[in-house]
C-alpha cells in the first residue's frame, strides 16, 4: 500500500491540478496559488473556502464555478457571519445561473446554524458537519479532509469509478466502497492523497477511453484490462417538457410568480398560463434544468387589468436585480430582442 500511496502522490506532485482556488486556502499550500487568487483569497478561512466549494462543485463543472461564480461568492460573503446575515435574496442573485438552487438556500441556513450553535465556525467534524443542511457524507467527508486537515475518507463519483476499478467491484454499494475508501486512505497525507484520486477520477480514469497508460495505478489496479465493466452507469432518465410561458406587462410592471412546484421551488418565474386572448407569440428556446429537457413558448401581453394568484409586480429595473433562473432569464432575453425589434 505504501509504494501505491507513494504512486499516487508523485502523480499529484506531477500533473494534479495543484492550483485550483479551494486547495490553496491553507498556509503549507498557498505556494501553489497565484497572486491574483492569494489576493482574492486572502482573508477567507480555509474550511468556509472549502466548504463553499464543495457544495458548488456538486452539481456543476469547476469550469463554470471558477469563471463565474466561486470568487463572486467569496467576495460578497467573505465569512460565515456575512452569509447568515444576508438576506435569501442576496444569496440567491449571486447564485444566479448556477442551478440547483436548494443548495444555496442551504448555505445560508446553514450559515446561521453555525453562526448559533458552533460559534460562528463550521464544526469540525464528520458527525456535526452531517448536521447542516446540504450537507451528506460526501461533502462533510470532503470538508473535513480539505478544510481541517483532517484524515477522512469519502465517495463521491469520480473516487467511486477509481475504486470500483482498483478493486473490481461491480455495483458495489456506497457502503463498501466507503469502507474501501477508508482502507485505501493515506494517513500521512490525505488531504494531496483525496485531491489526487478527485484528479485521477476526472483526468485520467475516466468513464470511457480510460488512460490508464498515465496512470499511477496502473501497476496495481484489478480492472486495467477491462475497464469498463466497472463503469457504473448514470441513470438520468430525462423527462422533455413544454412549456408556455408569459410575459405580462400590467401598468409597465411584470407580473411574476414564486414557484411552487419542484421545478425551480421558490425561484421567480415569469407566468405558466394555458392561454390569454391577447397575447402575442414572440419566440421560443430550449433550456436543459435537471432531469427536464425543456421546450419553452414564449408570449407577450400588455393587460392592466390581469389578475393571478400571488402575483407580485417589478419594474424592468427591480428585474435586473431579482435573482432569475436561467428560464426566467432565457425567457426576458426573447422579450427584450421583441421589444428592440419593433
Ligand atoms: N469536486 C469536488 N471537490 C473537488 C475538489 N476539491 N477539486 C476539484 N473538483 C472537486
Amino acid at each position: 500500500m505504501e509504494q501505491i500511496h507513494q504512486s499516487i502522490l508523485k502523480w499529484y506532485e506531477n500533473n494534479g491540478r495543484k492550483a485550483l482556488p479551494w486547495r490553496t486556502l491553507h498556509e503549507k499550500f498557498k505556494i501553489h496559488a497565484s497572486k491574483e487568487h492569494l489576493d482574492k483569497l486572502k482573508n477567507i478561512h480555509p474550511a468556509y473556502g472549502v466548504y463553499i466549494s464543495e457544495i458548488m462543485l456538486q452539481q456543476t463543472q469547476v469550469k463554470s464555478v471558477l469563471q463565474n461564480y466561486y470568487f463572486q461568492f467569496l467576495n460578497q460573503f467573505d465569512s460565515l457571519v456575512k452569509l447568515a446575515n444576508a438576506s435569501e435574496d442576496e444569496v440567491l442573485k449571486v447564485w444566479q445561473g448556477l442551478g440547483y438552487y436548494t443548495r444555496a438556500r442551504n448555505l445560508h441556513k446553514s450559515a446561521k446554524i453555525c453562526v448559533k450553535e458552533f460559534n460562528s465556525m463550521l464544526p469540525s467534524n464528520v458527525q456535526d458537519l452531517q448536521k447542516l443542511p446540504g450537507i451528506g457524507a460526501y461533502s462533510a467527508g470532503a470538508i473535513a479532509c480539505f478544510g481541517f486537515l483532517q484524515n477522512e475518507a469519502f465517495v463521491d463519483a469520480n473516487i467511486k469509478r477509481v475504486l470500483s476499478r482498483f478493486y473490481k467491484l461491480e455495483n458495489a454499494s456506497l457502503k463498501l466502497l466507503f469502507q474501501k475508501a477508508k482502507e485505501f486512505l493515506n494517513h500521512s497525507n490525505s488531504f494531496e492523497h483525496n485531491q489526487a484520486l478527485l484528479d485521477i477520477g476526472a483526468l485520467v480514469c475516466l468513464p470511457k477511453n480510460a488512460k490508464c497508460q498515465i496512470c499511477p495505478l496502473f501497476e496495481f489496479c484489478g480492472a486495467k484490462f477491462d475497464y469498463e465493466k466497472y463503469t457504473i452507469k448514470k441513470k438520468i432518465a430525462y423527462e422533455n417538457l413544454d412549456l408556455s410561458l408569459y410575459v405580462v406587462l400590467k401598468n409597465n410592471q411584470f407580473i411574476l410568480q414564486k414557484s411552487k412546484q419542484k421545478l425551480y421551488f421558490n425561484m421567480y418565474n415569469f407566468l405558466e398560463l394555458k392561454n390569454h386572448k391577447n397575447a402575442i407569440y414572440i419566440g421560443k428556446f430550449k433550456h436543459s434544468y435537471t432531469k427536464y429537457k425543456i421546450t419553452a413558448k414564449v408570449f407577450f401581453v400588455q393587460d392592466d387589468s390581469f389578475e393571478i394568484k400571488d402575483e407580485e409586480l417589478f419594474t424592468y429595473e427591480q428585474l435586473s436585480n431579482l435573482a432569475l433562473s436561467k428560464l426566467a432569464l432565457k425567457t426576458l432575453e426573447i422579450y427584450k430582442k421583441y421589444i428592440h425589434a419593433l
